[in-house]
């Protein structure tokens, strides 16, 4: 019997986090290639493991796995309407976004779901574009209730730098309640994603507070401060650092992102800890650029550093405040 192998990385916010909860508004998100790997094959029941959790299970409801399962539920419920019976396999997942315990912040739950998605298209033969696999995990999250902008998975699905336009998200939850599974994937649901090839070499840093954060808790503790003082420079700082990656500009992305920062830093006291103030500080005096990363409260923030020297520092100031360099991807 054939197995299948697939995988599915993380992802970290250049620019837009908070604001990408808004129809409308955009985000830039990198692409980290830390991945989650899943086997699949056929079997006479389910089996789902994954190393997060140490033991299997099948279909019948269990906390932990019920990401999965519900992910394989919208699968199979899409290849029902097309005819596809599904059957049971062994599916097992392994590569944690996290150490002892505590996760990185890459957007482990939003990987795991395309990862499940593209496990099953492995399986049944389809040849599912970035876009559809979106879809259906983007669905997926919708369906249960997930409070997030559903950028991560953009990012994570195409498996590049993109940027990321956020669609009303409450209205295609109403087309959920109300419309088949076929029906709500056929429309338009206006969000864009675009990728973005940057004509800019500089080195990337990735710096872990080593302290986990809820984005969903984050996200319920910040968003009635979201106004459009915000969203307005937040929007604009967003479009110039696309503009400055794509045409080069290294002062332009430099002035942008440290824009973007600011007004994460004015929108709520809850997202720059001090561990974060010091992972930004530490670009003071260099050819460079740091800020917070996604909902902040801990986990990680980013660097992008244009001269090789300066990531040294950088890379030694963090050490020193008790900050991990979690993944570097160098200049060309
Ligand atoms: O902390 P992260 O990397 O999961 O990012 C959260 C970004 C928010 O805009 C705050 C929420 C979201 O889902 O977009
Ligand atoms: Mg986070």
């Amino acid at each position: 019997m054939t197995k299948y192998q697939v995988k599915s990385g993380g992802k970290l916010y250049l620019a837009g986090e908070y604001a990408i909860l808004t129809p409308g508004q955009q985000a830039l998100l990198q692409f980290i290639p830390i991945s989650l790997t899943a086997e699949i094959e056929p079997a006479s029941s389910y089996q789902l493991y994954s190393d997060m959790f140490a033991y299997k299970v099948g279909l019948e409801r269990d906390k932990n796995y019920s990401l999965i399962q519900e992910t394989i539920a919208v699968v199979e419920d899409y290849l029902k309407t097309r005819g596809i019976k599904p059957c049971p396999f062994s599916l097992s997942i392994t590569g944690k976004l996290e150490k002892d315990g505590k996760k990185f912040g890459l957007g482990s739950s939003g990987s795991v779901t395309v990862l499940v998605v593209k496990a099953l298209a492995a399986l049944y033969q389809e040849d599912w574009s970035a876009d559809f696999i979106f879809r259906l995990a983007s669905y997926t999250l919708l369906k249960r209730g997930d409070n997030g902008s559903m950028g991560d998975l953009a990012c994570i699905a195409y498996e590049d730098l993109v940027l990321f336009k956020a669609f009303d998200r409450a209205r295609v939850r109403t087309w959920i309640k109300s419309d088949s599974l076929s029906q709500v994937l056929a429309r338009d649901w206006g969000y864009q994603i675009e990728s973005v090839r940057p004509a800019l070499d500089f080195d990337f840093l990735v710096g872990w507070t080593g302290l986990p954060s809820i984005s969903r808790d984050m996200i319920d503790q910040v968003k009635s401060a979201i106004s459009a003082d915000f969203l307005e420079p937040t929007q604009v700082a967003v479009e110039a650092t696309a503009q400055g990656l794509r045409t080069g500009d290294k002062e332009l992305v430099k002035v942008s992102l440290q824009k973007v920062s600011d007004l994460l830093k004015n929108l709520h006291p809850a997202i720059y800890t001090e561990e974060l103030l010091v992972l930004e500080g530490a670009v003071q005096g260099l050819d460079a650029v740091a800020k917070s990363s996604g909902s902040g409260g801990g986990d990680c923030g980013i660097a992008l550093s244009f001269n090789p020297d300066h990531s040294q520092k950088i890379r030694e100031r963090w050490r020193k405040a008790g900050i991990e360099l979690l993944f570097r991807q160098k200049a060309l």
